[in-house]
Protein backbone atom coordinates (compact mmCIF):
# COMPACT_ATOMS: atom_id res chain seq x y z
CA UNK A 1 0.00 0.00 0.00
CA UNK A 2 1.45 3.59 -0.77
CA UNK A 3 0.98 5.98 1.85
CA UNK A 4 3.33 8.92 0.10
CA UNK A 5 1.51 12.24 0.12
CA UNK A 6 1.37 13.75 -3.53
CA UNK A 7 2.49 16.30 -4.99
CA UNK A 8 1.69 17.74 -8.01
CA UNK A 9 2.36 20.44 -10.57
CA UNK A 10 2.98 22.17 -14.33
CA UNK A 11 4.36 24.63 -16.35
CA UNK A 12 3.06 25.86 -19.13
CA UNK A 13 5.52 25.39 -22.95
CA UNK A 14 4.63 29.04 -23.73
CA UNK A 15 8.36 30.26 -24.30
CA UNK A 16 11.38 28.46 -23.25
CA UNK A 17 12.26 27.86 -19.67
CA UNK A 18 13.84 30.36 -17.98
CA UNK A 19 15.89 30.70 -14.43
CA UNK A 20 12.52 31.76 -13.02
CA UNK A 21 10.59 28.76 -13.69
CA UNK A 22 13.88 26.43 -12.31
CA UNK A 23 13.96 28.78 -9.14
CA UNK A 24 10.71 29.04 -8.23
CA UNK A 25 9.55 26.07 -9.23
CA UNK A 26 11.20 22.26 -10.96
CA UNK A 27 13.91 23.25 -7.94
CA UNK A 28 11.59 22.45 -5.48
CA UNK A 29 10.15 19.52 -7.16
CA UNK A 30 13.26 17.46 -7.38
CA UNK A 31 14.75 17.05 -4.03
CA UNK A 32 10.85 15.51 -3.28
CA UNK A 33 10.36 12.20 -5.01
CA UNK A 34 11.35 10.08 -2.37
CA UNK A 35 9.20 11.29 0.12
CA UNK A 36 6.33 11.91 -2.11
CA UNK A 37 4.49 10.24 -4.58
CA UNK A 38 4.74 13.33 -7.90
CA UNK A 39 3.20 13.99 -10.97
CA UNK A 40 4.38 16.82 -13.19
CA UNK A 41 3.09 17.88 -16.27
CA UNK A 42 3.66 20.07 -19.07
CA UNK A 43 0.64 22.52 -19.31
CA UNK A 44 -0.18 22.45 -23.22
CA UNK A 45 -3.68 22.24 -22.58
CA UNK A 46 -3.24 26.19 -21.02
CA UNK A 47 -0.67 27.38 -22.92
CA UNK A 48 -3.08 27.66 -26.10
CA UNK A 49 -4.91 30.32 -23.90
CA UNK A 50 -2.24 32.53 -26.53
CA UNK A 51 -1.81 31.76 -29.61
CA UNK A 52 0.77 29.38 -30.48
CA UNK A 53 3.25 28.76 -33.26
CA UNK A 54 1.75 24.99 -33.30
CA UNK A 55 5.56 23.74 -34.47
CA UNK A 56 7.21 25.68 -31.69
CA UNK A 57 4.25 24.76 -29.27
CA UNK A 58 5.30 21.00 -30.31
CA UNK A 59 9.23 21.62 -30.17
CA UNK A 60 8.84 23.44 -26.73
CA UNK A 61 6.78 20.80 -25.19
CA UNK A 62 8.67 17.76 -25.80
CA UNK A 63 12.09 20.47 -24.95
CA UNK A 64 10.24 21.27 -21.12
CA UNK A 65 10.17 16.97 -20.85
CA UNK A 66 13.92 16.86 -21.68
CA UNK A 67 14.75 19.81 -18.90
CA UNK A 68 12.52 18.22 -16.80
CA UNK A 69 14.64 15.05 -16.15
CA UNK A 70 17.66 17.20 -16.69
CA UNK A 71 17.02 19.05 -13.77
CA UNK A 72 16.98 15.88 -11.62
CA UNK A 73 13.33 14.45 -12.11
CA UNK A 74 13.45 10.76 -12.76
CA UNK A 75 11.09 8.98 -14.49
CA UNK A 76 11.33 6.12 -13.00
CA UNK A 77 10.38 7.84 -9.43
CA UNK A 78 8.17 10.97 -10.64
CA UNK A 79 5.23 10.52 -13.05
CA UNK A 80 5.91 13.24 -15.97
CA UNK A 81 3.50 13.12 -18.76
CA UNK A 82 1.84 15.96 -21.04
CA UNK A 83 -1.68 17.32 -20.35
CA UNK A 84 -3.31 16.92 -23.41
CA UNK A 85 -2.84 13.06 -23.45
CA UNK A 86 -4.60 12.76 -20.31
CA UNK A 87 -8.11 13.31 -21.35
CA UNK A 88 -9.42 13.47 -17.98
CA UNK A 89 -7.99 17.07 -18.05
CA UNK A 90 -10.58 18.51 -20.26
CA UNK A 91 -13.68 16.83 -18.97
CA UNK A 92 -13.23 17.62 -14.91
CA UNK A 93 -12.14 21.01 -16.68
CA UNK A 94 -15.43 21.36 -17.66
CA UNK A 95 -17.23 20.28 -14.74
CA UNK A 96 -15.66 22.58 -12.21
CA UNK A 97 -16.55 25.71 -14.75
CA UNK A 98 -19.95 24.96 -13.41
CA UNK A 99 -18.56 25.20 -9.95
CA UNK A 100 -16.35 28.16 -10.89
CA UNK A 101 -18.40 31.59 -10.23
CA UNK A 102 -17.76 34.28 -12.83
CA UNK A 103 -16.56 37.23 -10.32
CA UNK A 104 -13.94 35.16 -8.67
CA UNK A 105 -12.81 34.44 -11.89
CA UNK A 106 -13.10 37.83 -13.00
CA UNK A 107 -10.67 38.51 -10.01
CA UNK A 108 -7.97 36.57 -11.22
CA UNK A 109 -4.80 38.69 -11.30
CA UNK A 110 -3.53 36.49 -14.45
CA UNK A 111 -6.82 37.14 -16.04
CA UNK A 112 -6.46 41.13 -15.55
CA UNK A 113 -2.84 40.97 -16.53
CA UNK A 114 -3.26 38.31 -19.86
CA UNK A 115 -6.47 40.38 -21.10
CA UNK A 116 -4.78 43.64 -21.28
CA UNK A 117 -1.97 42.21 -22.87
CA UNK A 118 -3.64 40.16 -25.43
CA UNK A 119 -6.33 42.63 -25.95
CA UNK A 120 -7.35 41.22 -29.70
CA UNK A 121 -7.65 38.03 -28.37
CA UNK A 122 -9.40 37.82 -25.01
CA UNK A 123 -10.94 34.50 -25.62
CA UNK A 124 -13.07 32.08 -23.08
CA UNK A 125 -10.51 29.66 -22.20
CA UNK A 126 -8.21 32.53 -20.74
CA UNK A 127 -11.19 33.76 -18.36
CA UNK A 128 -11.77 30.18 -17.41
CA UNK A 129 -8.15 28.39 -17.36
CA UNK A 130 -8.39 28.66 -13.55
CA UNK A 131 -11.20 25.41 -13.73
CA UNK A 132 -8.69 24.02 -16.19
CA UNK A 133 -6.03 24.54 -13.33
CA UNK A 134 -8.36 22.91 -11.13
CA UNK A 135 -8.74 20.36 -12.38
CA UNK A 136 -5.67 19.57 -12.94
CA UNK A 137 -4.88 19.28 -9.29
CA UNK A 138 -7.79 17.75 -7.95
CA UNK A 139 -7.56 15.00 -10.27
CA UNK A 140 -4.82 13.29 -8.42
CA UNK A 141 -6.07 14.44 -4.61
CA UNK A 142 -2.28 16.40 -4.05
CA UNK A 143 -1.50 17.01 -0.26
CA UNK A 144 1.09 19.95 -1.81
CA UNK A 145 1.30 21.82 -5.10
CA UNK A 146 4.61 23.82 -5.35
CA UNK A 147 4.41 26.77 -7.33
CA UNK A 148 5.73 30.36 -7.31
CA UNK A 149 4.12 33.36 -5.78
CA UNK A 150 1.86 34.22 -9.23
CA UNK A 151 0.43 30.94 -9.16
CA UNK A 152 -1.02 31.00 -5.50
CA UNK A 153 -4.31 32.97 -6.38
CA UNK A 154 -5.09 30.17 -8.84
CA UNK A 155 -4.20 27.27 -6.04
CA UNK A 156 -6.83 29.34 -3.16
CA UNK A 157 -9.75 29.48 -6.14
CA UNK A 158 -9.04 25.64 -6.49
CA UNK A 159 -9.67 25.44 -3.01
CA UNK A 160 -12.60 27.26 -3.13
CA UNK A 161 -13.76 24.96 -5.46
CA UNK A 162 -13.49 22.40 -3.58
CA UNK A 163 -15.12 23.81 0.07
CA UNK A 164 -18.22 24.75 -2.34
CA UNK A 165 -17.88 21.05 -4.20
CA UNK A 166 -17.54 19.11 -0.69
CA UNK A 167 -20.02 21.18 0.17
CA UNK A 168 -22.90 20.02 -1.91
CA UNK A 169 -21.60 16.16 -2.59
CA UNK A 170 -19.32 15.30 0.52
CA UNK A 171 -15.90 14.47 0.97
CA UNK A 172 -14.67 14.32 -3.24
CA UNK A 173 -12.11 16.24 -3.44
CA UNK A 174 -9.05 16.45 -1.02
CA UNK A 175 -8.06 20.08 -0.12
CA UNK A 176 -4.61 21.14 -1.79
CA UNK A 177 -2.13 23.44 -0.25
CA UNK A 178 0.07 25.53 -1.95
CA UNK A 179 3.80 25.31 -1.44
CA UNK A 180 5.27 28.16 -2.19
CA UNK A 181 9.42 28.53 -1.49
CA UNK A 182 10.88 30.99 1.11
CA UNK A 183 13.34 32.04 -1.34
CA UNK A 184 12.78 32.36 -4.77
CA UNK A 185 9.35 32.66 -5.48
CA UNK A 186 9.63 35.57 -8.02
CA UNK A 187 12.03 35.88 -9.88
CA UNK A 188 11.85 39.25 -11.41
CA UNK A 189 13.13 40.48 -14.76
CA UNK A 190 16.50 41.34 -14.99
CA UNK A 191 15.78 44.30 -16.99
CA UNK A 192 12.83 45.72 -15.10
CA UNK A 193 12.82 44.53 -11.55
CA UNK A 194 8.99 45.35 -11.07
CA UNK A 195 7.58 42.24 -13.17
CA UNK A 196 8.60 38.61 -13.28
CA UNK A 197 10.83 37.23 -15.29
CA UNK A 198 8.30 35.97 -17.63
CA UNK A 199 9.02 32.68 -20.33
CA UNK A 200 6.90 34.60 -22.92
CA UNK A 201 6.66 38.65 -22.14
CA UNK A 202 9.05 41.02 -21.48
CA UNK A 203 11.52 41.63 -23.60
CA UNK A 204 14.39 39.03 -24.24
CA UNK A 205 17.41 40.96 -21.87
CA UNK A 206 15.26 40.35 -18.98
CA UNK A 207 15.21 36.92 -18.84
CA UNK A 208 17.55 33.80 -18.59
CA UNK A 209 16.41 30.52 -20.43
CA UNK A 210 17.93 27.19 -18.97
CA UNK A 211 19.46 26.53 -22.93
CA UNK A 212 21.13 29.93 -23.37
CA UNK A 213 24.96 29.89 -23.67
CA UNK A 214 27.36 31.04 -21.32
CA UNK A 215 28.28 34.16 -23.11
CA UNK A 216 24.47 35.36 -22.89
CA UNK A 217 24.13 34.29 -19.63
CA UNK A 218 27.11 36.79 -18.72
CA UNK A 219 25.53 39.46 -20.86
CA UNK A 220 22.10 39.84 -19.22
CA UNK A 221 23.53 39.44 -15.66
CA UNK A 222 26.00 42.31 -16.83
CA UNK A 223 23.81 44.56 -17.66
CA UNK A 224 21.21 43.76 -15.21
CA UNK A 225 19.01 46.93 -14.03
CA UNK A 226 20.39 47.96 -10.21
CA UNK A 227 19.47 51.31 -9.23
CA UNK A 228 21.32 54.58 -9.68
CA UNK A 229 21.94 55.52 -6.08
CA UNK A 230 25.13 56.74 -5.12
CA UNK A 231 26.46 54.02 -2.54
CA UNK A 232 26.34 51.06 -5.48
CA UNK A 233 26.95 48.78 -2.36
CA UNK A 234 25.32 45.07 -2.05
CA UNK A 235 22.74 45.62 0.17
CA UNK A 236 19.27 43.91 0.21
CA UNK A 237 16.23 46.60 0.50
CA UNK A 238 13.77 44.98 -2.52
CA UNK A 239 11.62 47.86 -1.81
CA UNK A 240 14.69 50.99 -2.40
CA UNK A 241 16.52 48.91 -4.69
CA UNK A 242 14.22 45.59 -6.21
CA UNK A 243 16.92 44.92 -8.87
CA UNK A 244 19.69 44.59 -6.80
CA UNK A 245 17.29 42.24 -4.20
CA UNK A 246 16.78 40.21 -7.10
CA UNK A 247 20.34 39.81 -8.00
CA UNK A 248 20.91 38.96 -4.30
CA UNK A 249 17.87 36.41 -4.43
CA UNK A 250 19.48 34.41 -7.13
CA UNK A 251 22.58 34.22 -5.69
CA UNK A 252 21.26 33.25 -2.56
CA UNK A 253 19.08 30.46 -3.93
CA UNK A 254 21.72 28.69 -5.87
CA UNK A 255 24.51 29.02 -3.22
CA UNK A 256 22.24 28.84 -0.18
CA UNK A 257 24.32 31.37 0.97
CA UNK A 258 22.10 34.09 3.45
CA UNK A 259 21.25 37.75 2.60
CA UNK A 260 23.49 38.74 5.51
CA UNK A 261 26.45 36.36 4.02
CA UNK A 262 26.26 38.17 0.10
CA UNK A 263 26.10 41.53 1.82
CA UNK A 264 29.89 40.70 3.60
CA UNK A 265 31.00 38.83 0.59
CA UNK A 266 30.53 41.70 -1.63
CA UNK A 267 31.22 44.47 0.90
CA UNK A 268 33.05 47.25 -0.55
CA UNK A 269 33.52 45.53 -4.11
CA UNK A 270 30.56 47.24 -5.51
CA UNK A 271 28.14 45.90 -8.60
CA UNK A 272 30.57 45.42 -11.20
CA UNK A 273 32.01 42.63 -8.98
CA UNK A 274 28.60 40.94 -8.25
CA UNK A 275 27.31 41.17 -11.30
CA UNK A 276 29.36 38.68 -12.98
CA UNK A 277 29.53 36.60 -10.19
CA UNK A 278 26.00 36.39 -10.07
CA UNK A 279 26.36 34.93 -13.69
CA UNK A 280 28.92 32.75 -12.94
CA UNK A 281 26.85 30.82 -10.32
CA UNK A 282 24.19 30.80 -13.17
CA UNK A 283 25.98 29.09 -15.64
CA UNK A 284 27.98 26.77 -13.51
CA UNK A 285 24.33 25.89 -12.54
CA UNK A 286 22.89 25.13 -15.79
CA UNK A 287 26.37 23.88 -17.47
CA UNK A 288 25.04 19.92 -16.62
CA UNK A 289 21.26 20.69 -16.91
CA UNK A 290 22.22 21.88 -20.83
CA UNK A 291 24.66 19.08 -21.11
CA UNK A 292 22.12 16.76 -20.44
CA UNK A 293 19.08 18.20 -21.94
CA UNK A 294 21.00 17.46 -25.47
CA UNK A 295 21.46 13.96 -24.90
CA UNK A 296 18.03 13.40 -23.75
CA UNK A 297 16.89 15.48 -26.92
CA UNK A 298 18.21 13.69 -28.88
CA UNK A 299 16.76 10.23 -27.79
CA UNK A 300 13.54 10.61 -29.54
CA UNK A 301 12.47 6.76 -28.33
CA UNK A 302 13.30 7.59 -24.77
CA UNK A 303 11.54 10.49 -24.71
CA UNK A 304 8.68 8.48 -25.80
CA UNK A 305 8.82 5.90 -24.05
CA UNK A 306 8.89 8.48 -20.63
CA UNK A 307 5.72 10.62 -21.68
CA UNK A 308 4.08 7.37 -22.63
CA UNK A 309 4.32 5.68 -19.56
CA UNK A 310 3.73 8.78 -17.45
CA UNK A 311 0.11 9.12 -19.34
CA UNK A 312 -0.81 5.55 -18.78
CA UNK A 313 -0.43 5.91 -15.08
CA UNK A 314 -1.04 9.93 -14.79
CA UNK A 315 -4.72 8.80 -16.67
CA UNK A 316 -5.31 5.70 -14.05
CA UNK A 317 -5.41 7.61 -11.26
CA UNK A 318 -7.39 10.73 -12.59
CA UNK A 319 -10.03 8.14 -14.04
CA UNK A 320 -10.99 6.87 -10.64
CA UNK A 321 -11.66 10.89 -9.58
CA UNK A 322 -13.52 11.38 -12.64
CA UNK A 323 -16.06 8.91 -12.40
CA UNK A 324 -16.09 9.49 -9.00
CA UNK A 325 -17.15 12.99 -9.61
CA UNK A 326 -19.80 12.12 -12.51
CA UNK A 327 -21.44 9.87 -10.31
CA UNK A 328 -21.95 12.68 -7.60
CA UNK A 329 -22.92 15.34 -10.09
CA UNK A 330 -25.51 12.46 -11.60
CA UNK A 331 -24.29 11.29 -14.84
CA UNK A 332 -25.77 8.22 -15.94
CA UNK A 333 -22.39 5.79 -15.67
CA UNK A 334 -21.36 4.36 -19.49
CA UNK A 335 -20.63 0.92 -18.20
P1 LIG B 1 3.77 28.97 -15.51
O1 LIG B 1 4.01 28.11 -16.68
O2 LIG B 1 3.53 30.42 -15.75
O3 LIG B 1 4.95 28.85 -14.49
C1 LIG B 1 5.38 27.57 -14.04
C2 LIG B 1 5.83 27.61 -12.59
O4 LIG B 1 6.95 28.46 -12.45
C3 LIG B 1 6.68 29.48 -11.51
N1 LIG B 1 7.32 30.69 -12.02
C4 LIG B 1 8.14 31.46 -11.31
N2 LIG B 1 8.59 31.37 -10.07
C5 LIG B 1 9.43 32.34 -9.64
N3 LIG B 1 9.82 33.39 -10.40
C6 LIG B 1 9.39 33.51 -11.66
N4 LIG B 1 9.78 34.54 -12.40
C7 LIG B 1 8.50 32.53 -12.18
N5 LIG B 1 7.90 32.35 -13.38
C8 LIG B 1 7.18 31.22 -13.26
C9 LIG B 1 5.17 29.60 -11.50
O5 LIG B 1 4.69 30.14 -10.29
C10 LIG B 1 4.75 28.17 -11.66
O6 LIG B 1 4.80 27.47 -10.44
N6 LIG B 1 -0.98 27.81 -14.56
C11 LIG B 1 0.39 27.41 -14.34
C12 LIG B 1 0.67 26.03 -14.86
C13 LIG B 1 -0.25 25.02 -14.30
C14 LIG B 1 -0.22 24.44 -13.01
C15 LIG B 1 -1.30 23.54 -12.98
C16 LIG B 1 0.62 24.62 -11.90
C17 LIG B 1 -1.30 24.48 -14.98
N7 LIG B 1 -1.92 23.60 -14.18
C18 LIG B 1 -1.59 22.79 -11.82
C19 LIG B 1 0.32 23.86 -10.75
C20 LIG B 1 -0.76 22.98 -10.73
C21 LIG B 1 1.30 28.39 -15.05
O7 LIG B 1 0.91 29.07 -15.95
O8 LIG B 1 2.58 28.38 -14.64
Amino acid sequence: MDEKKIMLSGIKPSGDLTLGSYLGAIRNWAARAEEFDCYYFMADMHAITVRQDPAALRRRTLAQLAQYIACGLDPEKNTLFIQSHVHQHAELGWVLNCYAMFGELSRMTQFKDKSQKNADNINGGLFTYPCLMAADILLYQPDFVPVGEDQKQHVELTRNIVQRFNGIYGEVFKMPEPYIPKVGARIMSLTNPAAKMSKSENDDTGRVTLMDAPEVIMKQFKRAVTDSDTERCVRYDPEHKPGVANLMTIYSVITGKSYAEIEREFDGLGYGKFKPAVGEVVIDLLRPIQEQTRRILEDKAYLESVYRAGAEKASRVAEKTLRKVYRKVGFVAAK
